[in-house]
């Protein structure tokens, strides 16, 4: 055991924050942490947004469906996949422009935007910080388009708020690691594995706490139904296929 593995395995997520601003020593090495990651070729395909600012907070608020850390966060870091920069490097060296307007392009900056995003997760845990994920970023992708003047080229795939912890819930549930683990090839699950791998979860507090509250205790039921139900995917997908069209990474047809 060290220190960064003591930091990965103590990873919850927080959602209430300290009215505590961050200082920018710590912030500068998040920053820095999330730049030095691997990245396709070299090219750092990403960019990171820094977000401040109460003005932009409250503004950014109703797009993350108002959830509190975006008002309670001193820190809001969005990462976009980022192919603009690249493109104007390659146009002002008079180089082809056309090559990285495809979605194998985006694939490859949407990889480099997380890994600076999970290595800016990892550096602000390791600072006493506390981090969430907000999954409303790729929601609402065309209204934080707008919201960051995002240009051609370039895709909001995370945002992350950063703050003291005002919390320290438990652990949370994870499934056993084996059941997510294949030796050299990948072995397709049987129900008996299902039932398996998914034991512990469904008889876990956190979850009958959720059949309590939805009134069912089939917690795949409660994804597909409630929580992330086809309606909402399917039109939420057609969003981020427009976007992707507008964003040039994918072709009108
Ligand atoms: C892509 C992504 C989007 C997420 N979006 C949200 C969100 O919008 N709101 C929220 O409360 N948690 C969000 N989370 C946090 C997850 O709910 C959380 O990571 C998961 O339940 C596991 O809990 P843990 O992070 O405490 O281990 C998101 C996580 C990821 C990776």
């Amino acid at each position: 055991m060290n220190s960064t593995i003591e930091t990965l395995l103590a990873h919850r997520s927080i959602r209430k924050y300290e009215k505590r601003k961050i200082e920018a020593t710590k912030l500068d090495l998040i920053l820095r942490a999330a730049c030095n990651g691997s990245t396709m070729g070299n090219m750092q395909l990403f960019s990171i947004i820094v977000t401040e600012d109460p003005e932009m907070m409250a503004k950014a608020a109703p797009f993350h469906f108002h959830q509190s850390m975006v008002t309670e966060a001193p820190l809001i870091l969005t990462f976009c996949a980022d192919f603009n920069r690249f493109n104007k490097y390659c146009q002002y060296r008079e180089a082809e422009t056309t090559a990285y307007s495809n979605l194998q392009s985006y694939h490859w900056a949407v990889t480099d935007a997380l890994i600076a995003a999970q290595n800016a997760c990892i550096a602000a845990e390791s600072l006493g910080l506390g981090i969430c994920w907000l999954g409303t970023i790729t929601f609402n992708c065309d209204k934080f388009i707008d919201l960051f003047k995002l240009p051609e080229h370039v895709f909001p795939v995370a945002s992350i708020s950063i703050g003291y912890p005002a919390e320290t819930p438990e652990l949370t549930d994870k499934l056993p690691i084996e059941g997510l683990i294949h030796s050299e090839e990948y072995h397709d699950y049987s129900e008996m594995d299902i039932n398996r791998i998914y034991h512990e979860k469904e008889n876990h507090p956190n979850t009958k706490a959720l059949y309590e509250e939805n009134q069912t205790a089939n917690l795949a039921k409660i994804f597909t139904e409630k929580r992330y139900k086809k309606a909402d995917n399917e039109h939420f997908a057609e969003i981020l296929t427009e976007m992707l069209k507008r964003q040039g990474f994918l072709k009108n047809k």
